[in-house]
């Protein structure tokens, strides 16, 4: 395993481009919110000085209002991807950063975990401390944002706008709402893909699905991303388990910081129990026994069954009894079929199903960062051998098959970029 290691590394010496860290030069050559989160995890066992800086180039593009974007763009490497800044123009928002490029959505909240992650792993707390210190009011101000802008209940249930915002952009859970979007009533501006120049399109998202990616985008640039506004108009507003439960992880990490700190930590804890409150209640299916996304304008749950139905796990958000059935679904054969001895790790949708894919991006491959985020789930509720299994096929993965971005729910076979940085980080954790 030890050469493995080895190349992990050298994928990530690959895409640091001093600043940080790339998920990969070719397909995705900025920075990325979550990315970087779990970026800075592989990093925090072996090098805490990028670990850190990782982080810290993230949060100095965050926005006025606390919102950190989903995208921060490199100003020396634009016209590779799309969309960049000309197309976001996020420059029309009184919230925006001045000295950054960024996109105008935001993503799974990883990093108050993350930050923890560095501070426990690092031999020279003295260092990670004066970090978190300039750390701790950023992640308070990103967290204050969710609760005081994305929670029209309030109830602890924060929203998202776009399915990039759930970082599973063209999963199967999106689709009945993104239906309503009309593409014969709409009007989407022009526009030209990049990413499936690169890839294989049979392993990327459809092109109905992109102009109802950037029908939104439009949406949120004629709203000069104002939220009130963008949240009476805009036709997708959907309550994610995946991102509810990072938030969760993330608001517990929040506790734990501000406790090394002596800082207060009562606010990060109502966060944490309204949100996991309303979770169990407003989520959870006793029946079938998962979580499901919630669209919150019809009020309804989305009875599409992905890997994100798992993550309250992660987030500790599950009943006891919740996650004996969770376990229960997990070991079916909707998200486990025993092939030839090897039951590979979870697929990113119920494999049972008639659109089920084995390689298209979120439709039915497997992805590192979810097993290994479902793996630490295992492992707080005690469902050791599970939990064994599961780090066991997520180190087997990458050694097979490469660093891939995902993997061939069937086969293991790599799809999507190669010498992608979250696969190469989260193996490196998992080994030490
Ligand atoms: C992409 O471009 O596919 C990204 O997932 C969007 O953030």
């Amino acid at each position: 395993l030890k050469q493995y290691i080895q190349k992990a590394k050298r994928v990530l010496d690959k895409n640091w481009n001093g600043r940080y860290t790339v998920p990969s030069v070719n397909l995705y050559p900025h920075q990325w919110n979550w990315d970087s989160g779990f970026i800075a995890i592989g990093y925090s066992r072996y090098n805490t000085d990028r670990a850190i800086q990782e982080l810290k180039s993230l949060f100095d593009a965050q926005w006025k209002n606390g919102m950190l974007p989903h995208i921060v763009f490199d100003k020396n490497n634009l016209g590779k991807y799309f969309p960049e800044p000309d197309f976001w123009k996020t420059e029309i928002s009184k919230y925006s950063p001045e000295n950054h490029l960024t996109s105008g959505i935001t993503q799974p909240p990883i990093h108050a975990f993350a930050a923890l992650k560095i501070y426990e792993n690092s031999s020279d707390k003295g260092k990670v401390k004066d970090f978190l210190r300039w750390l701790f009011p950023r992640l308070m101000k990103l967290h204050r944002y969710f609760y005081l802008e994305r929670n029209p209940d309030d109830n602890g249930l924060i929203y998202i706008r776009h399915p990039w915002e759930s970082g599973m952009d063209n999963s199967p859970m999106w689709d009945p709402v993104l239906e309503k979007i009309d593409l014969s009533q709409v009007k989407v501006p022009d526009f030209i893909r990049k990413d499936d120049k690169i890839i294989n399109p049979e392993q990327r998202p459809k092109d109905e699905d992109y102009k109802r990616y950037i029908y939104l985008v439009d949406l949120f640039r004629k709203n000069r991303y104002e939220e009130r506004k963008i949240f009476h108009e805009c036709p997708f507003i959907v309550i994610d388990p995946l991102f509810n439960s990072v938030l969760s992880a993330s608001n517990e990490a929040l506790i734990k910081i501000a406790d090394i700190l002596g800082e207060d930590y009562k606010q990060a804890e109502e966060w944490y129990l309204s949100t996991a409150r309303s979770m169990r209640d407003t989520l959870y299916d006793g029946n079938k026994g998962i979580f499901y996304a919630y669209d919150y304008i019809e009020k309804k749950q989305i009875k599409v069954e992905t890997s994100a139905g798992f993550m309250p796990l992660f987030g500790g958000v599950a009943s006891h009894s919740q996650a004996l059935k969770l376990l229960e679904y997990m070991n079916s054969a909707s998200f486990c079929e025993i092939h030839e001895e090897n039951c590979f790790a979870i697929p990113n949708y119920d494999k049972t199903k008639k659109d089920f894919s084995t390689k298209n991006y979120w439709r039915g491959p497997v992805w590192i960062n979810i097993n290994w985020m479902l793996f630490q789930g295992l492992k707080r509720y005690r469902f050791k051998q599970k939990a064994e299994h599961l780090e066991k096929t997520i180190l087997e993965l990458p050694v097979r098959f490469g660093f891939y971005e995902y993997f061939d729910s069937r086969y293991g076979t790599g799809y999507g970029t190669e010498d992608f940085s979250w696969t190469a980080a989260l193996f490196i954790d998992l080994y030490y």
